[in-house]
């Protein structure tokens, strides 16, 4: 450390580079990158961002070599300043940034035009609402709700229709689209299309409380039979319990605060302040992407979800080891 004293900026620089190389690791975890299209509204994005990154870089390149250049020239021979050539300025400094730059707004007003293309009439359409912090996810031509979770037809274009209930969010899926604004009393609209079947990452883009950075969702983007399976096991009502077990923990879910907030179609829970947990056990998450969809996650979630999202809207619940294990079979049974 003695050999720093006297050279600040070595440590200045030492600490820049760790910054730079945390911040290289964080961005190399499994977060999506937009630069990874998987569809056509998304690729346009990408390619834009390409084009300009090369578009930017020529231009540095030959600043830069102009500076160069010009200092190397002035010291050997010094120009009479009287005589610079005029038009250089005007050229470089006006006409060729004019140029470009009219060039690149051209191509960023098309790709606005592209990414916002809607599909027809007869498009599937989904209503997102936001809230802090979970995704309320609806599919008001099947007529079911789920949350965190969308599911799309691959290759057809999908109108999503956004809005929030509380503050300001922002739905963005880097892989298939750019980011829309939630906004509370508006309606907002952003079509969606993936060209190859997978599982995308979506996340909260703007700050929105304490737990923004747990408002994730997943979109699964599969053939259009998988889509149909899916929509039609998700429009069905559970069937009624026959496991002892089970029977249990329904009652238990029924007689418990869970059914002030959560709805579970074809039973007396009917809230609406909670995520719509009538297929909870079909989900892969849980908390809007912050815990996996597993047993020993659910029952940490309904205990004391405060330690996973402190702040969360769903309170703490107190019960003995058996109601526990009831609920449990019960939640998982909603498949
Ligand atoms: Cu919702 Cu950030």
């Amino acid at each position: 450390m003695r050999g720093h004293k006297g050279r600040p900026w070595l440590r200045r620089a030492q600490l820049a580079g760790v910054a730079l190389a945390l911040a290289l690791a964080s961005s190399a975890c499994d977060s999506p990158s937009m630069l990874d299209p998987k569809g056509p509204r998304a690729g346009k994005v990408a390619d834009l961002w390409w084009v300009t990154l090369v578009i930017g870089a020529i231009v540095w390149l030959i600043v830069v070599f102009a500076i160069v250049l010009g200092a190397i020239v002035r010291r050997r021979s010094p120009v009479d300043r009287a005589r610079d050539p005029v038009w250089w300025v005007v050229a470089a400094g006006a006409i060729v940034p004019m140029v470009i730059l009219s060039g690149v707004t051209v191509y960023t007003l098309r790709t606005v035009t592209a990414v916002a293309k809607k599909g027809d009439s007869s498009s599937l359409t989904i209503e997102v609402s936001a809230r802090q912090w979970w995704w309320q996810v609806s599919y008001p031509d099947q007529k079911f709700t789920t949350a965190n979770e969308l599911h799309i037809p691959v290759n057809e274009p999908v109108r999503v229709k956004l809005s929030s209930q509380d503050v300001i969010h922002s739905f963005w899926i880097p892989q298939l689209q750019g980011k829309m604004d939630a906004i509370p009393g508006r309606d907002n609209e952003l079509w969606i299309e993936a060209d190859k079947p997978g599982t995308y990452r979506g996340e909260c883009a703007e700050f929105c409380g304490l737990q923004h950075a747990n408002m994730a969702f997943v979109v699964v983007a599969e053939s259009r039979s998988d889509f149909d399976a899916w929509t039609s096991s998700q429009e069905q009502e559970p069937s009624q319990p026959t496991d002892a077990s089970v029977v249990k923990g329904q009652q238990v879910f029924l007689g418990s605060a869970c059914a002030y907030c959560h709805t579970v179609k074809g039973t007396t829970a009917s809230g609406t302040l909670g995520p719509d947990l009538t297929h909870v056990a079909s989900r892969s998450t849980l908390a809007s992407g912050a815990l996996a969809n597993t047993r020993g996650a659910l029952a940490g979630w309904v205990l004391d979800p405060q330690s996973t999202k402190p702040n969360t809207q769903m309170p703490p619940t107190q019960m003995n080891g058996e109601d526990l294990q009831a609920l449990l079979d019960y939640l998982e049974s909603l498949k």
